[in-house]
């Protein structure tokens, strides 16, 4: 009697470990296995690359707009390009920059034509950096290139990584919540971001030293054309990764938090980018939750910027079929 108990309790036992075991091999997914830079030698175009990263992840102190030098100042915020683009833009989830070289030439909605990945870097430039574009032929240009050719080695073309984006967690059936977010923000992220969404800057002297903690909103932040200040990406970019540290199979918000406080953060004020009406030719592959008009289903920018959606997605849909739409399979909707 004993000795089945004691032996169902050890089967129990195992058990238990099988599914750690189990558990451990599921967690290894969250890793790709990256071509690794510092393995590089020194050649010339090895530190091409090497600089490339430099650039990513500390954008400020070569290309931000406390350079001494004024020709240098492409960058218009002291952000990293690697503050959104995580672990220097090889992490899943984390808006990777892992594997697409081979993906571009790609159709843009947003200009409505196909653009080249300089093209892409630009858009994040005079967006998410709110600065200039960097010249084709620039050396910081050829760098990032360089870097973002460098992680594609190996990515066969046309070859579909899981990880890549943000996440798509289910969206909510009302509107996310700023004021709901704040009470969020004050828990959980104030602690980093700091009072206003006001960022923590690097300890380093002197100038375009960035950030240890990014702001997220205030005339250092990104601008309003970017797609951090949509609250699809924000809120499941937002989900994925933050706080800092987490990664999409260890969420610690969860998505109702993670769009609520994704909503605060589009609610607070950032540099404008001029001509955002000009954005998406096609009003019909409009991401739902740009934060600026015009729109072609008659919804207000308040509904298009905190949801929710799915009214909106029905309407989109009614008007596609009405005018015999094929859907461009490359619509950012
Ligand atoms: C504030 C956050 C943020 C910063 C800073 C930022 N980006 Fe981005 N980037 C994004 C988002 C969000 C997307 C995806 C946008 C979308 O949904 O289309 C993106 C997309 C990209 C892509 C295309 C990725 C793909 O899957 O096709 C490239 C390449 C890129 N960024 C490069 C850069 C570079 C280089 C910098 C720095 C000069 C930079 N980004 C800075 C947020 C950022
Ligand atoms: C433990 C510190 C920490 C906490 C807590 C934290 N973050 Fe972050 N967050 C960071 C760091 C660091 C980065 C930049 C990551 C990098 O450069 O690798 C970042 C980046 C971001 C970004 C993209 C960059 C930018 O400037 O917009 C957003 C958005 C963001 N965090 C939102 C949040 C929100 C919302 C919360 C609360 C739910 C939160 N974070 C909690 C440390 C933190």
């Amino acid at each position: 009697m004993r000795k089945a108990f004691l032996l169902a309790a050890l089967f129990a036992l195992s058990l238990v470990t099988s599914v750690a075991a189990e558990e451990i091999g599921a967690s290894s997914a969250k890793f790709w296995s990256v071509p690794q830079v510092d393995a590089l030698p020194y050649d010339a175009h090895s530190r091409l690359i090497r600089h490339g990263r430099d650039l990513i992840t500390a954008t400020y102190s070569h290309i931000g707009p406390d350079m001494p030098d004024p020709a240098q100042r492409f960058a218009g915020n002291n952000l990293a390009c690697g503050n959104c683009h995580l672990d220097a833009g090889v992490k899943k989830f984390g808006l990777p920059i892992f594997g697409l070289a081979e993906d571009f030439p790609a159709y843009s909605a947003r200009i409505g034509a196909q653009i080249t990945l300089q093209e892409r870097i630009n858009s994040c430039m005079t967006r998410s950096m709110n600065g200039r574009p960097l010249p084709v032929s620039s050396a910081p240009m050829r760098a990032i290139v360089a870097y973002i050719q460098f992680l594609s080695s190996g990515v066969r073309k046309g070859e579909k990584l899981s990880g890549l984006g943000a996440g798509t967690m289910p969206e909510l059936d009302r509107a996310a919540d700023p004021a709901r977010g704040h009470d969020i923000y004050q828990a959980r992220c104030i602690g980093c971001h700091n009072v206003d969404g006001a960022g923590v800057q690097n300890s380093l002297p002197g100038h375009g030293a960035g950030y240890a903690f990014p702001p997220l909103w205030g005339s250092d932040s990104f601008n309003d054309g970017a797609g951090m200040a949509r609250l699809i990406t924000a809120a499941n970019f937002i989900h994925s990764n933050m706080p800092d540290g987490v990664d999409y199979l260890h969420p610690r918000l969860s998505p109702e938090e993670a769009w609520d406080v994704a909503a605060l953060m589009v609610s607070k004020p950032r540099p404008h980018r001029a001509g955002l009406e000009k954005d998406f030719p096609d009003l019909l592959q409009k991401p739902i939750d740009a934060p600026y008009g015009p729109y072609a289903d008659g919804f207000s920018e308040e509904q298009h910027k905190y949801g929710p959606y799915g009214p909106i997605r029905a309407k989109l849909q009614e008007i596609e079929k009405q005018q015999g739409e094929v859907r461009n399979p490359n619509s950012a909707r």
